[in-house]
């Protein structure tokens, strides 16, 4: 990355009649940053790539890319390219068409779209493809070619709507993998529209995390997942218990806090969180708790609790514990090394957490 701004979005808003479908979106985007909008279904990312696009006028704010004004620039004079969350491509073309249709006008001899076209295949794994009938390819297969045709336009920003949603698991992690590479190897900015956590997390640089219209927290993921700024975030940001606690003391930059069931600890305050009342609370990633049949020494606050389930995962296993004083069972998740752990429904066990593995949610009644 650069430092210079590629896209900035400015005070973005867009109605639908009386619907508010994106609500005063601020965001800079710097060149060559992979970017992903992650959020639940209906939260607006379609619309916020459109408008990028310039598929959809915004009903307000400003779009900037490289700098420009895009306000009355149309979608094919922006140095951008969509692939859309539908992957539609020409079903009567076959694939090397499908691939070099932007490229009829682009005044380039027969040979160097082939080349082109050739390249892009190359990059989603469908060297060869070119004579193959589009109707005559897998759902996955389609969304490769649809990548393809955006990648042979050679755009400034490539925005992505849903790019992998049709493959499965294991292509899906290697075409993470390989349009991460890519997009550095040419360096240009994408701008991923995703509903899955993981995807957005292993790929981007930062990630802009919306529900109902509005930007909820921009942030790298490892920052994202350390330090979620409310609640909502944290729910849809991997696995978290929640856990109601007490302010007692704010010592500079931490906060003293009684979690219920738990006792007492030493947190570090998470700046993102703006609010803290004496009522507040706090999360707790299942991975960052510890669970043995024996009173661990070693650890600031623990508590005693019986398992009421156990999920057995491959890598992992997850337990329910119920413990006295805790609204909800606390999930607790156990890497299956070597399988020296093995509770069952019933155990009695011990749970313990340590200061630095809590994070600050803020006051109880924020989100
Ligand atoms: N043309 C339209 N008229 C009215 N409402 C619309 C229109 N297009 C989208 N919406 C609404 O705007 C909201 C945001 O839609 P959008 O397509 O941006 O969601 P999304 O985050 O991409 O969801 P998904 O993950 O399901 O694709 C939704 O509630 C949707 O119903
Ligand atoms: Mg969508």
């Amino acid at each position: 990355m650069t430092g210079r701004s590629m896209i900035e979005l400015i005070g973005i808003e867009k109605r639908y009649h009386s619907f508010q479908a994106l609500a005063d979106l601020n965001l800079t985007l710097q060149e060559g940053e992979f970017f992903s909008l992650l959020g639940p279904s209906g939260c607006g990312k379609t619309t916020a790539l459109r408008i990028i696009a310039g598929f959809l006028e915004p009903t307000a704010g400003i779009v900037r890319i490289a700098g420009q004004d895009m306000q009355g620039v149309p979608a094919n004079r922006r140095p951008t390219n969509m692939v859309f969350q539908s992957y539609a491509i020409f079903p009567h073309l076959n694939v090397g068409d499908n691939v070099g249709f932007g490229l009829s006008r682009s005044g380039l001899s027969r040979r160097q779209r082939k080349a082109r076209i050739e390249e892009a295949l190359a990059m989603v794994a469908l060297e060869g493809f070119e004579d193959r009938h589009a109707d005559a390819l897998s759902g996955g297969q389609r969304q490769r070619v649809a990548l393809a045709r955006a990648l042979v336009m050679q755009p400034k920003v490539l925005l992505l709507d849903e790019p992998l949603s049709a493959l499965d698991k294991k292509l899906r992690e290697s075409m993470q993998f390989e349009l991460r590479r890519l997009q550095q190897s040419v360096g240009i900015n994408f701008v991923m529209v995703t509903h899955d956590q993981y995807e957005a997390m292993t790929m981007s640089d930062r990630i802009g995390v919306m529900f109902d219209g509005r930007l909820a927290q921009v942030d790298t993921p490892t920052q994202l997942y350390a330090f979620p700024a409310n609640r909502k975030v944290a729910a849809f940001i991997g696995g978290m218990n929640f856990l109601p606690a007490q302010l007692v003391g704010e010592p500079a930059g931490r906060l003293e806090v009684m979690v219920a069931g738990l006792g007492g600890l030493d947190i570090a305050r998470n700046q993102g969180v703006a609010r803290h009342d004496r009522e507040l609370v706090v999360g707790l990633r299942p991975e960052q708790l510890h669970i043995s049949r024996d009173e661990p020494a070693g650890f600031d606050a623990r508590a005693q609790g019986t398992v009421t389930d156990a999920a057995f995962y491959g890598e992992t296993v997850h337990y329910h514990v119920e413990i006295a004083g805790v609204p909800e069972p606390v999930v607790v998740s156990v890497p299956n090394h070597f399988h020296t752990v093995d509770f069952k429904r019933g155990d009695r066990v011990w749970i313990a957490a340590q200061g630095a593995s809590v994070i600050d949610l803020g006051a109880r009644t924020d989100n």
